[in-house]
């Protein structure tokens, strides 16, 4: 053999026993050490150079089979229909769409003046196929996808999970089997790991794994806290079942029977309606409830599907088109630690940049030091970066390798590298944090950004750069200075001209006029978030009351329990406190007050009622409005429908009072508003 194609098959059985590795952890353990996209790296090296050179094509490489292993404990199940799985394009731009319909053309022979084909364009869920076999309407079966020939029954573990009836909604065939993904919302999954956290157990990777895992459980108990969901996608086996003639109807029927359905799909037409799909769903990714890992293209014409049929394992007539991968593999360059409102010390991954999710991530949380601790990681560790939806990015593991050299073990400073005060960790708790309140620095600046928040005092125009320029020049110590900042020592500052110091002194001004609410949210309490704030305002009606309310009374607001009613208490103790509420107020930061004892046994006046405002009212402001209404009992919505019980409009009221009008809903002015609110 020349030298060259040796170095090459050595390459190649390289790849082949990393490959092997990483299945294994993968599939069979549930425990990969590397992200997808890594994998995915590797594979498809392996593939092309064996594309490139065919005899290095062994009959154990793993570009030859589909992987997945029953595991001993599991009952195997020999699937009806073999559960296949779907080509994947790794083309994340436009292009890839275009390529499959392409493919798709030529196959069925169209000629480039022939119409476009319709397409059923889906989400890609990342969690783990199921195929769920009722008969005569009942589930008797739940499998997984396994090798696609055989799979496990997990039936005991699907049957706990809410979504999935037990029983099938209207008229049932003889046998039909749904197929779909078992997923975990990222919200479920935050909340697992905040549990985690909290009691200081393992965190759990990301969704994929954790779902993956809780299924393939032998005990179903170990499902009590973690829960799942499912969307169908496709059909098995059927009996005495008619489908429909396309995939999209089939979908709607699947719904009919009573399985979730993603609502995010439609039928597109050619290569246009396939890009557009893609783009649109892509922009909208952070902001799903669930990872994708990109999106799905099926021939929607079920009889073109058979025509298409298959190529080994794989159905020509559907391609996965994928996206950025959410998690990606770098080197921890250094950890940092950063201070926190609350003074929590939070250590912060300084990385080489990465591109994970979208966007080029250099910084992630490592949450605590008992999380860094139990991951392992130390600088200079190659690591595992996770970045998804809305979520801050996080460290999640480190891939095992063999360090170069000695690296010492991570620490929590003694004392806070921003303001010097001693640091301490609460008895029996996790964080570690700095004892110096507002002196020190870095708290003071996110309290007053937390204050000047769009959810809080919405102050337009303070973000961060102005806040640290305020803080580090000594311009603000307390909250109440930011309503004592003029223009003239606005527009001294650096890089700040005449016309910014005006528009942040009016915004300052305008948000004097608030809620409740919203006040008691952004002094910053701890433990008290949005919806702690508003059961508190609904309930209390005046801060007075709440600055005075005992343990007791704070325990009768529904929702208050005793770590937040000491929270509470112990703010409204400290004399500072009620210092800096008085000259906030002093400085004509105001909201509107009611008698409270909105205790909630007393009937409100607008429960079940929902109302929707429209234009200027002559003295409440949106947010007041809004807040009086919801302290009601009410909703307040955001358009008009049949559903409207009143419409307020004040000047320059829009196409609402039209829709208003035009449905004969009711409306008031802000007197009429005031009337119903006063209604016994
Ligand atoms: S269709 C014959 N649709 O992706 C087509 N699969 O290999 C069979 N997946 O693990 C699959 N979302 O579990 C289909 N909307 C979707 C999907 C989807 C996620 C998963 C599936 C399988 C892999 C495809």
């Amino acid at each position: 053999m020349a030298p060259m194609s040796k170095a090459l098959a050595a390459r190649a059985a390289e790849l082949r026993a990393l490959l092997q590795h990483h299945a294994h952890r993968y599939y069979v353990l549930d425990s990969p050490e590397v992200p997808d996209a890594e994998y995915d790296r590797l594979f498809q090296e392996l593939q092309a150079l064996e594309t490139d050179h065919p005899d290095l094509r062994t009959p154990d490489s793993p570009t030859q089979r589909v992987i997945g292993r029953v595991l001993p404990g599991l009952v195997s199940v020999t699937h009806a229909v073999p559960m296949l799985s779907i080509r994947t394009e790794t083309d994340t731009t436009a292009g890839g769409a275009q390529e499959f319909d392409k493919k798709i053309r030529s196959a069925l022979d169209l000629s480039v003046d022939a119409p476009p084909v319709e397409y059923a364009a889906e989400l890609k869920f990342d969690g783990l196929a199921i195929n769920l076999r009722y008969e005569h309407g009942v589930l008797v079966q739940a499998a997984t996808r396994g090798d696609g020939e055989t799979g496990e029954d997990v039936t005991h573990n699907i049957r706990t999970i809410g979504q999935i009836p037990l029983r099938l909604l209207g008229e049932a065939p003889p046998l039909i089997e749904i197929r779909g993904e078992v997923y975990m919302r990222r919200d479920d999954f935050e909340r697992l790991n905040a549990h985690q956290r909290e009691k200081g157990g393992k965190t759990f990777i990301n969704p994929r794994n954790t779902a993956a895992g809780a299924v393939r459980q032998l005990d179903s108990r170990s499902l009590a806290d973690k829960k799942l969901s499912f969307f169908a996608y496709g059909l098995g086996d059927s009996l005495g079942w008619k489908q429909p003639d396309t995939h999209s109807a089939t979908l709607d029927a699947i719904g009919a029977f009573g399985l979730p359905v993603n609502a995010e799909r439609a039928v597109v037409r050619g290569a246009t309606g396939l890009v557009e799909f893609h783009e649109r769903i892509a922009a909208k990714r952070d902001a799903l409830p669930f990872d994708i890992d990109g999106v799905v293209y099926k021939v929607n014409d079920v009889a073109l599907q058979k025509r298409l049929g298959f190529v080994t394992r794989e159905p020509r007539w559907a391609v996965a088109h994928k996206y950025p991968a959410q998690e990606q593999m770098t080197r921890l360059n250094d950890i940092e630690i950063q201070v926190g409102r609350t003074g929590k010390l939070t250590p912060v991954a300084k990385l080489e940049p990465v591109f994970v999710g979208g966007t080029t991530v250099s910084n992630a949380t490592l949450h605590n030091l008992f999380e860094l601790r139990r991951k392992g990681v130390r600088v200079g560790d190659q690591v595992i970066v996770r970045r998804a939806g809305d979520v801050i990015p996080e460290v999640v593991g480190r891939v095992p390798r063999e360090r170069a050299a000695y690296v010492p073990n991570f620490r929590m400073p003694r004392s806070c590298p921003v303001c010097g005060s001693r640091v301490a960790r609460e008895k029996g708790g996790i964080d570690h944090r700095c004892s110096g309140g507002l002196f020190c620095a870095a708290q003071r600046k996110q309290a007053l950004l937390h204050f000047a928040g769009r959810r809080a005092m919405d102050i337009e125009g303070l973000g961060d750069k102005l806040v640290d320029q305020l803080v580090d020049g000594g311009l603000i110590r307390t909250l109440p200075e930011l309503y004592r900042l003029g223009v003239a020592k606005l527009a001294a500052l650096e890089r700040m001209a005449e016309k910014s110091a005006a528009n942040l002194v009016a915004a300052l001004e305008k948000s004097k006029g608030t809620t409740l609410a919203r006040f008691l949210y952004a002094l910053g309490i701890r433990q008290v978030g949005e919806a702690t704030a508003k059961d508190l305002a609904r309930h209390f009606g005046a801060l007075d009351r709440i600055m005075d309310a005992s343990i007791e009374q704070l325990l009768e607001v529904p929702d208050v329990g005793p770590v937040v009613a000491q929270s509470i208490r112990l703010f409204f103790e400290q004399p500072h406190n009620r210092e800096v509420v008085e000259q906030l107020r002093a400085s004509g930061v105001h909201w509107e007050e009611h008698d409270g004892a909105a205790t909630d046994a007393s009937p409100r006046p607008l429960s079940g009622k929902t109302l929707v405002l429209t234009g200027t009212l002559p003295t409440l402001s949106r947010d007041e409005a809004k807040a009086l209404i919801e302290a009601a009992g009410g909703k307040a919505a955001g358009s008009v429908s049949k559903n409207t019980d009143y419409v307020v409009a004040g000047d320059d009221a829009g196409s609402k009072l039209d829709k208003a009008r035009e449905l004969g809903v009711p409306v008031l002015d802000e007197a009429g508003l005031r009337a119903l609110l006063a209604a016994p």
